[in-house]
């Protein structure tokens, strides 16, 4: 099977370790793709998606698996970053709070390395609260934003082009921001989320 290059510095990926605080955060320089969204949306299922491995990161049925920053390194070029979910209603108060100090604290301790912020939303249902604050938070420190719009098999095609603008009217984005429709389970718009990945990546 022939790839090309940048989906082959994905499937090189290897995972590093899991942060639980800001002493585990990556200290170089390289840059950082970082994948947020709401608790189940599919950050892990999209990572295992790009790099081509089923049980790479940790998925679950059941939300709130991904409890810690994990972090992957691509062939020593890139970092990417899986975050735990935000916004999942049967974490207790005290877990909420927990990790969304350290979604925080990573954020702010990377955010000169982040390369893409990929925000991951589902394509079924409008985008929350929670997911707008994410995509202002986003543009607001000028960080390059591009919105993931998962589970794409979930609808039928024709709904798909709909659902993507909703996504963008209600995330209120211009259209310099873009949205692609994706499937983890299916890897459409596989090719199109490692173009966004790499964009602007130089080489
Ligand atoms: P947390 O770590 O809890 O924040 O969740 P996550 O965002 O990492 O989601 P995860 O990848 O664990 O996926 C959650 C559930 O959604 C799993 O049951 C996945 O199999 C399912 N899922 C993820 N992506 C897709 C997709 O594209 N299509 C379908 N049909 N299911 C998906
Ligand atoms: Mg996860």
């Amino acid at each position: 099977m022939h790839l090309p290059v940048n989906a082959m510095i994905l499937r090189n990926a290897q995972f590093v370790r899991s942060a639980a605080d800001p002493s585990g955060f990556p200290g170089d320089g390289r840059p950082r793709v970082v994948f947020a969204g709401r608790s189940n949306v599919g950050k892990s299922s999209t990572i295992n998606s790009l790099v081509g491995r089923k049980g790479f990161a940790r998925v679950s049925a059941s939300p709130g698996k991904t409890v810690f920053v994990n972090l992957f390194l691509a062939e020593n070029r890139l970092w990417l970053v899986d975050l735990p979910g935000y916004g999942y209603s049967k974490t207790s108060a005290r877990e909420k709070e927990r990790y969304s100090a350290l979604i925080d604290a990573y954020l702010h301790a990377d955010m000169k390395n982040i390369h893409r912020f990929m925000l991951i939303v589902d394509i079924r249902h409008e985008p929350t609260a929670d997911d707008r604050l994410m995509a202002e938070w986003a543009q607001s420190y000028g960080l390059p934003l591009a919105v993931i719009a998962n589970k794409a098999d979930k609808l039928k095609p024709s709904q798909v082009a709909g659902q993507l603008s909703v996504v963008r009217s209600v995330l209120d984005l211009p259209e310099s921001v873009p949205i692609i429709a994706f499937s983890a389970e299916k890897h459409t718009g596989r090719d199109e989320v490692i173009k966004e990945i790499f964009s602007g990546m130089g080489e």
